[in-house]
């Protein structure tokens, strides 16, 4: 039995490299699944090859800072795949410099994508669920909110809010049902993976610096976190809400 069956998803950055590995992944559970992403040629690749794989899948256009463009995204996707079953935050930005060579319109972006994206989403997306009286919320942190990291300062203070307000909508939320909880990549080798290695000036060193530091002894891959965000969304997880999980080879060991 698929573990998504019946189920409608919302993944925001689903054109992207952990956002694509997701929806392809809950698209073989079963679910119809809402590729949202600012890049809509990306969305629809990803929704094509859902769809040529025998499952089922829309892309749309969204820029999650725009909340006009999140309620236009969240009514296409409730009218076409039915009411949001599964609402997973995955879209994300950084620029790698350290603060003080940082400017202040770099800031209001960074918290545009990273944090007040998210909070549009969930205002949009969680009065539905509190009717239905179910819900599941899966918001895609980082490591750097847990242990910080060098050259992602704003970043990081963006990450480290959506953990601590995943953890308050958790509580506000668990009368109706809805659980919300947070998986947080480390090193992962995507587009945005590739943007920090050139941000850091010598690729190969520091590609050596991680696979040293991670127990595990390499970077992760997009489909190293489909399983993680998966069972948060799934039935297995019903009485798990509020919760950090680290996906990164062992880099950040959390008790
Ligand atoms: N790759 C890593 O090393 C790493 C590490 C820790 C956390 N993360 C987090 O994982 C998530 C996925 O990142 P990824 O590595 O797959 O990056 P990616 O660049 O491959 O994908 C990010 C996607 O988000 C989309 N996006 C950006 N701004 C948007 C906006 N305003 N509205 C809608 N979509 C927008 C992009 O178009 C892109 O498709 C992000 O939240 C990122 O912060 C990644």
């Amino acid at each position: 039995m698929q573990r998504l069956e019946g189920k409608t998803v919302i993944v925001t950055g689903g054109g992207g490299g952990i956002g694509g590995a997701t929806c392809r992944r809950f698209a073989r559970e079963g679910a119809a699944v809402a590729v949202l992403d600012l890049n809509l040629a990306a969305a629809q690749q990803v929704a094509e090859r859902i769809c040529e794989d025998g499952g089922r899948a829309e892309a749309f256009q969204c820029d999650i800072t725009d909340r006009v463009s999140v309620d236009a995204a969240v009514a296409a996707t409730t009218s076409q795949l039915g009411p949001i079953d599964v609402l997973v935050n995955n879209a994300g930005w950084d620029v790698f410099k350290p603060f003080t060579k940082t400017e202040p319109a770099q800031w209001d972006r960074l918290i545009a994508i990273n944090l007040t994206g998210a909070l549009h989403m969930h205002h949009a997306v969680l009065p539905g669920m509190v009717e239905r009286k179910r819900g599941r919320i899966v918001n895609i942190a980082s490591d750097a909110a847990r242990v910080g990291s060098s050259g992602e300062a704003v970043y990081a203070a963006c990450k480290g809010g959506l953990v601590s307000f995943s953890k308050t909508i958790a509580r506000e939320h668990a009368r109706h049902g809805i659980t919300v909880n947070v998986v947080c990549p480390g090193p992962t080798d995507t587009a945005l993976f590739e943007d920090y290695k050139q941000g850091a000036g010598n690729p190969e060193k520091l590609i050596e610096a991680f696979t040293r530091s991670i127990p595990l002894g390499r970077i992760g891959q997009p489909d190293d976190l489909p399983g993680a965000i998966l069972f948060f969304a799934g039935d297995d997880a019903a009485f798990i809400t509020g919760q950090v999980l680290s996906v990164s080879g062992g880099l950040t060991m959390n008790g």
